[in-house]
């Protein structure tokens, strides 16, 4: 049962068979402020990745909701998260995304700090006339009151009263494993982050990662040029990773993807595509076999959309991206975005990676801004309440079922919830899991 302020927000009835949640979700200032203060400044929150600041003193700044932060290593090789903002008066104390830094000197009133937050100086101390009580009032950097990694993945929270990261990450964690372990050395970004922000809601982005409903009507050229390939191929261009027949075990017949959901509102869309030379992971394919098994090697060749909820977006296709969301209004989100690669990727591996990732991603490829087109087209449709209820959460109802299925079994894999069927299904399911933990991060918070 919603508490009734949220009742006006979602209508969750699985007993009738009904999923619908409110247009006032997308454009509403207080609930937008809410949604900071509970769900981005009150819980785990992606950070980056441990490869993003890989020797002593380097740093990543990011965001935690609208709190900045920066991630360091110190000397001793410890990783540390920290809200980046001077105890003095406030300023941010790092204001480059990256770089290496023995010692962080705030711009304001030179105050600095180590690379493990520690104060190593504050100007004119012994001319100050401070009082014994400031001399003895502690003036590190703050640390973020949680901070964890798994296998390479950067958490942190600005609230100590969270579930353990294992058990917030729960089965997903398998879901962070197929991407990590790639390579035996872990993943990295490839040099250049693309960062672009939309006029429109930051769950809209949530959703459209989720989403193979939209991939036929919004990205129409992207399509053509496929099948302008497939029609005329040039050795030059890369492979098409979208084939028509992949090759599926028998007990994938006929099966082109689902979906599967967790607790604490992550989510995977997978479609089964074939171990081929269209990707570059395939010059591992052997290697794979051997270290994980084919089922996982299955796995990290299909097509898999990942949100690990509420920031962070693997999606692998054609290439792989990691996506972070940053919600700067309700009706603005700025997505920091790179390209992720396995590392000690050869040469020939990364560059068509690249040329694949070029393709697809990116404000200036050929999927991303029919995407966000969208977005904005949606955010202007949501200023409307004649009828405040969206239908776009009912498709594949019918289909979702409790438990796992013969595929996440073949990798130990059990997810709450999970959705098979044809390349037409296209699932919608999944986003109740988003918006189920969207209410109950919420509950409470809302005046009826
Ligand atoms: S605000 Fe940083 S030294 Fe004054
Ligand atoms: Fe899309």
């Amino acid at each position: 049962m919603l508490a009734p302020g949220l009742a006006r927000l979602i209508d969750d009835r699985p007993a009738d068979g009904v999923f619908r949640v409110s247009r006032t979700m997308f454009d509403d200032p207080a609930i937008f402020d809410l949604e900071m203060k509970r769900i981005f400044e009150g819980g785990w929150v992606f950070l980056g990745l441990a490869s993003q600041a890989p020797e002593p003193h380097d740093f990543f700044t990011t965001t935690v909701g609208r709190v900045p932060v920066l991630v360091s290593r110190d000397g001793d090789g410890r990783l540390a998260a920290f809200v980046n903002s001077c105890p003095h008066r406030g300023a941010m104390i790092a204001q480059t995304m990256c770089g290496n830094a023995k010692l962080h000197v705030c711009a304001y009133h030179s105050w600095s700090f180590d690379s493990a937050g520690r104060n190593k100086g504050v100007k004119w101390q012994e001319a100050g006339c401070y009082t014994p009580a400031f001399e003895g009032e502690r003036k590190d950097l703050a640390r973020l009151p949680a901070f964890g990694e798994h296998k390479g993945f950067l958490f942190g929270s600005l609230v100590a009263d969270v579930p353990p990261l294992a058990d917030w990450l729960g089965e997903a964690a398998k879901l962070l494993d197929l991407v990590a372990e790639q390579s035996e050395d872990g993943m990295e970004l490839v040099p250049g982050a693309v960062i672009f922000t939309f006029a429109g809601n930051w769950k809209l982005q949530l959703e459209n990662c989720s989403d193979a409903y939209h991939f036929t009507s919004a990205h129409p050229s992207y399509i053509r040029l496929l099948e302008q390939r497939k029609e005329k191929p040039d050795p030059s261009t890369i492979g098409s990773v979208w084939a028509d027949d992949p090759a599926w075990s028998e007990a994938a017949e006929g099966i082109q993807g689902g979906s599967y959901s967790f607790p604490y509102g992550h989510v995977l869309n997978w479609g089964r595509m074939d171990v081929s030379p269209a990707l570059p992971l395939y010059e591992r394919a052997e290697e794979l076999a051997e270290r994980v098994g084919i089922e996982r090697r299955a796995w990290m060749f299909s097509m898999r959309n990942l949100t690990i909820f509420p920031n962070l977006q693997v999606a692998e296709n054609a290439s792989s991206q990691l996506r972070v969301i940053r919600p700067l209004g309700p009706g603005r989100t700025e997505m920091r975005t790179w390209c992720l690669a396995p590392r000690g990727e050869s040469a020939a591996a990364r560059r068509q990676r690249i040329r694949q990732y070029e393709d697809f991603f990116n404000p200036s490829g050929m999927a991303t801004p029919d995407d966000t087109v969208s977005y904005e087209n949606c955010q202007r449709g949501f200023a409307s309440r004649v009828e405040p209820w969206l239908l776009g959460h009912a498709r594949g109802l019918g289909a979702s079922k409790a438990g796992g299925n013969a595929l996440s079994a073949s990798i130990g894999l059990a997810p709450e919830r999970s959705v098979i069927g044809g390349s037409q299904l296209c699932d919608e399911t999944l986003f109740h899991s988003y918006y189920r933990e969207w209410a109950r991060r919420m509950a409470g918070a809302l005046p009826a």
